[in-house]
């Protein structure tokens, strides 16, 4: 479905990704785990089409989309949906209209047919539409923007969704109620998804398949009992959020 190969990504001296060989199988969730400040948000960037590699090919469903023109370009936005790691609401708009967006951009639906799908994907996500079609990102909780937020990410029914640390800054809770949301989405939808992960352990409860970044590229690769089982020093010290061992922190 999606297939990265040899990307090489620098911001003026740093060489953030040194070669990216990826394949991301269809239908399946795939996580991508690494250090703050590794490359994760850079390897998504790629995929939608928001950085263009220095070198290297990204393919999606057949198609090279690193040298895609604008229109190419709008298709692909249009076939993947992406969670930011913000959220990413906007603030000016209330919860109806943050659904209805993407909606109002990329399709010709009527407001009927808008807010019946609106409705529909805050369903979804476990909110009570008639409860928060009103609201405005500041009323709500970390969590029920979290969830809007993928309300909006699905609302186009993306085939490739992107997750950017969807559970980072929540609280355990709230955490484990976004994970089995997106495991739900995974299963109801059939979607392939990529999570960016810092957080192994959490992770485990969604992914199908792991992949490890470290210093720019892909050290390991393979399922969560394959990650839990492994010998490899870098996996052990990551999974038991160890400061001391061979990974060697940047000053
Ligand atoms: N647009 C940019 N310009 C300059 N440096 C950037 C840019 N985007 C990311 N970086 C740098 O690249 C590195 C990797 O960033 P990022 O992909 O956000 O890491 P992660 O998501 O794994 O935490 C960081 O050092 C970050 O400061
Ligand atoms: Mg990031």
């Amino acid at each position: 479905m999606i297939e990265i190969k040899g990307l090489k990504k620098r911001f003026g001296e740093k060489e953030v990704l040194r070669g990216i060989d990826l394949t991301i199988p269809k239908g399946k969730t795939t996580v991508i785990l690494g250090l703050s400040g590794g490359g994760k948000s850079t390897i998504i960037k790629h995929i939608v089409g928001l950085l263009k590699p220095d070198e290297g090919e990204i393919w999606i469903d057949g198609e090279e989309i690193s040298h895609a023109d604008v229109n190419q370009i709008r298709r692909i936005r249009k076939k993947v949906g992406f969670l930011f790691q913000s959220g990413a609401l906007f603030d000016s708009m209330n919860v109806y209209e943050n659904v209805a967006f993407p909606l109002r951009e990329h399709t010709n639906m009527d407001e009927d047919e808008i807010r019946q799908r609106v409705i529909e994907r805050l369903e979804m996500v476990a909110l009570k539409p008639k409860e928060v079609l009103h609201l405005f990102p500041d009323e709500l909780s970390g969590g029920m923007r979290k969830r809007v937020g993928l309300a909006r990410t699905i609302a186009l029914n993306p085939e490739i969704i992107l997750y950017d640390e969807p559970t980072s800054g929540l609280d355990p809770i709230t955490s484990d109620l976004i994970s089995q949301m997106i495991r739900h989405l995974q299963d109801e939808l059939g979607v392939t998804s990529v999570l960016i992960s810092h957080d192994i352990k959490e992770s485990f409860k969604t992914g199908d398949w792991f992949a490890m970044l470290y210093e720019g590229k892909i050290i390991e690769m393979g399922d969560a009992d394959h990650f839990r089982s492994t010998n490899n020093p870098y996996i052990r010290q990551f999974l038991d959020g160890r400061s001391e061992g061979p990974i060697q922190f940047q000053k």
